[in-house]
């Protein structure tokens, strides 16, 4: 999932196209490059490897690229390996196109026949390179023409940014599936995949739709769609400020992200819990919430941390609220043929808002006419946009790629929502006033256990040179070992395994040696003597069992090698505090392994192909 950045004013573009790159590399960063329309034409310079490697030999000789207009591009490998020749912009020099693109050109192949057959000569593996020849092919003398003409001959998903030698000051930008904004500056333009490389310049911005081409000059800007007919954007508030995605005295994002939970959760419950009445306050929910309430099905969605905190949720939704729930990977859900009853509401959940896999089985879900809604934290994204109604986290922007704060908001999120349709249907004022009374407080145990990571970091040391890890649990803990083998995975590059405890000795137990460590998520809750049985089967196998355990709880002692203390809280809430030792874990395992945290290789923040 690459990011692109364009700008049209009248300030040296290359500084702000740079900048805007470094905001959106979490989202990609094998390559990178940048074209400048300059007094003598655009100059185009490309390199493998992070923003900064293009910086470097862009340094060389950056006298070159003085002009106001450009685009850039910072690239997740999708068509054609990390290479210079793969990287963006791609041109078609023979009409002077240039293209940076996020997204795929599903039918790239049987245009690039066609374009072979006209002549057309390829440098690249990539299906960017056939759009922007397409582009050139149909090109007489009006980009934005150009653009439509050849964007209803694609199939896939797209967001680009075109340039054209012949037409300075006219940027053309167009979009399907993969996002982009475009900000309003003073007497100039920012495009940009996300927010972050905006809200340096201009809060004032708009989301293009699917199938909407933007033309962009000194005198203004025009939507309209493939076939030219006007469309209005609407012009948003970006709620974004620049401090929120500034490192701040932290060495990664990651970390900054974990240590900004317990505000963080602090600001998703905030106007939210009336614990006098025992109520839950979802202004998002106002006009779906008896669907919800009356569903005789609710279907869980999302990919990867989504996809966990939504397991979590389910425990919750059947506990408090007895609907029958069930958890389906986006990406199954979307060619499945899902069964929709009328009755039917489905949840996709989603930090970016952006997953193509979520997306997609959303609008799968919707042509089947169930209800829809959205748990989002990327305010205005597609998903948001996409679903019925929903409920923003409020975290504030996630940066890190592996995601941490926004795992935390989805499942707050979730007992809310659960806890709101629980007293419509069977939850007492008074079970209701206990559970929001102790939501409440869970910021503050959060806090206790962050505190703890110098501690997390001296155990993760002593067991950071193994290669194999398992990560066990029971109930609503079983999710919060999935979600701590995948952060273990992402950064560190460890494989690990999650699991439900019980299930280990169906299979995997085949796997400990002496030595390996195998992490239990066990605090205090109603199935805590079977997890220590659990523990027991491991240590008879020379397993190393690190604990994550409640405080006050003695009796996991003499069963444990290593203990994390959390402090004890209801087993419904408890993964608001277990997951965060594990992140914690991984973090420092990846740290200590040397790895660049915040861009682990081959991952991308936000997954927009499918
Ligand atoms: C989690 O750390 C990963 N970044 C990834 O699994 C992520 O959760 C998944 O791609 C879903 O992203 P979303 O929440 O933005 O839809």
């Amino acid at each position: 999932m690459c990011g692109i950045v364009g700008y049209l004013g009248n300030r040296p573009a290359l500084p702000v196209l740079l900048e805007g790159l470094k905001r959106l590399e979490y989202r990609g960063y094998d390559s990178a490059g940048v074209a400048i329309r300059t007094a003598t034409g655009f100059q185009v310079c490309r390199e493998v490897g992070k923003v900064a490697a293009l910086e470097a030999k862009l340094g060389r000789d950056v006298a070159q690229y003085a002009g106001s207009e450009g685009i850039a591009h910072t690239r997740w490998a999708t068509h054609g390996v990390p290479a210079e020749r793969n990287a963006h912009p791609q041109c078609d020099d023979h009409s002077g196109i240039a293209v940076v693109h996020n997204g795929i050109i599903e039918n790239y192949q049987t245009l690039k026949k066609a374009l072979e057959q006209k002549g057309h000569v390829f440098t690249s593996e990539t299906d960017t390179e056939v759009l922007a020849m397409l582009i050139g092919e149909l090109y007489e003398d009006d980009l934005e023409t150009a653009v439509q003409a050849a964007l209803r001959e694609v199939t896939g998903a797209y967001a680009i940014v075109v340039m054209c030698e012949s037409e300075p000051g006219v940027l053309v930008a167009a979009r399907k599936g993969s996002p982009l904004m475009v900000g309003l500056g003073h007497e100039e333009f920012i495009i940009a995949s996300d927010p972050s490389a905006i809200v340096a310049h201009t809060q004032q911005a708009f989301a293009l739709e699917d199938f909407t081409v933007c033309r962009l000059s000194k005198e203004g800007y025009r939507t309209s769609n493939l076939h030219n007919v006007p469309v209005t954007p609407k012009v948003m508030q970006l709620e974004m400020d620049l401090e929120q995605i500034e490192l701040g005295d932290f060495p990664h994002f990651m970390l900054k992200e974990i240590f900004e939970q317990p505000e963080a959760l602090r600001n998703t419950l905030r106007g939210r819990i009336d614990t006098d009445r025992g109520e839950v306050i979802l202004g998002g929910l106002e006009l779906v919430g008896r669907d919800l309430v009356r569903a005789h099905r609710v279907v869980l969605t999302g990919q990867g941390t989504a996809w966990h905190a939504a397991l979590v949720i389910e425990y919750m939704l059947e506990e408090l609220a007895r609907i029958p729930c069930e958890v389906q990977y986006a990406s199954e859900f979307r060619y499945r043929n899902p069964i929709v009853e009328d009755e039917t509401v489905i949840v996709a959940i989603s930090q970016s808002g952006e997953t193509a896999d979520t997306l997609a089985a959303l609008e799968e879900a919707k042509m089947r006419g169930a209800t829809t809604l959205g748990i989002v934290n990327a305010v205005g994204s597609s998903i948001a946009r996409l679903t019925d109604a929903g409920v923003y986290l409020r975290v504030g922007p996630e940066i890190g790629v592996a995601s941490t704060k926004a795992f935390i908001g989805q499942v707050a999120v979730g007992a809310l929502m659960s806890i709101y349709a629980g007293r419509r249907r069977n939850l007492s004022i008074e079970a209701s006033r206990r559970l929001l009374t102790e939501l409440n407080g869970i910021p503050d145990l959060i806090a206790k256990v962050v505190a703890q990571s110098a501690s997390i970091h001296d155990l993760v040391a002593k067991y950071v040179s193994q290669e194999n890890w398992l990560f066990l649990g029971r109930g609503y803990n079983y999710p919060v070992a999935l979600e701590g083998a995948l952060k273990l995975k992402e950064i560190s590059y460890i494989h690990a395994e999650g699991m439900p405890a019980a299930e280990m000795k169906h299979g995997p137990i085949a796997l400990i040696h002496d030595g390996m460590p195998c992490v239990f998520v066990a605090p205090l809750g109603s199935q805590h003597d079977k997890v220590i049985g659990n523990i027991q089967e491991v240590r008879a196998r020379g397993g190393r069992v690190i604990v994550v355990a409640s405080e006050g709880d003695e009796e996991i002692v003499p069963h444990a090698d290593e203990i994390i203390r959390v402090p004890a809280c209801s087993e419904i809430f408890s993964p608001l505090v277990t997951t965060v030792a594990l992140q914690l874990v991984a973090y420092h395992a990846a740290v200590l392994r040397g790895h660049d945290v915040d861009k682990p290789r081959n991952l991308a923040k936000s997954v927009t192909v499918e």
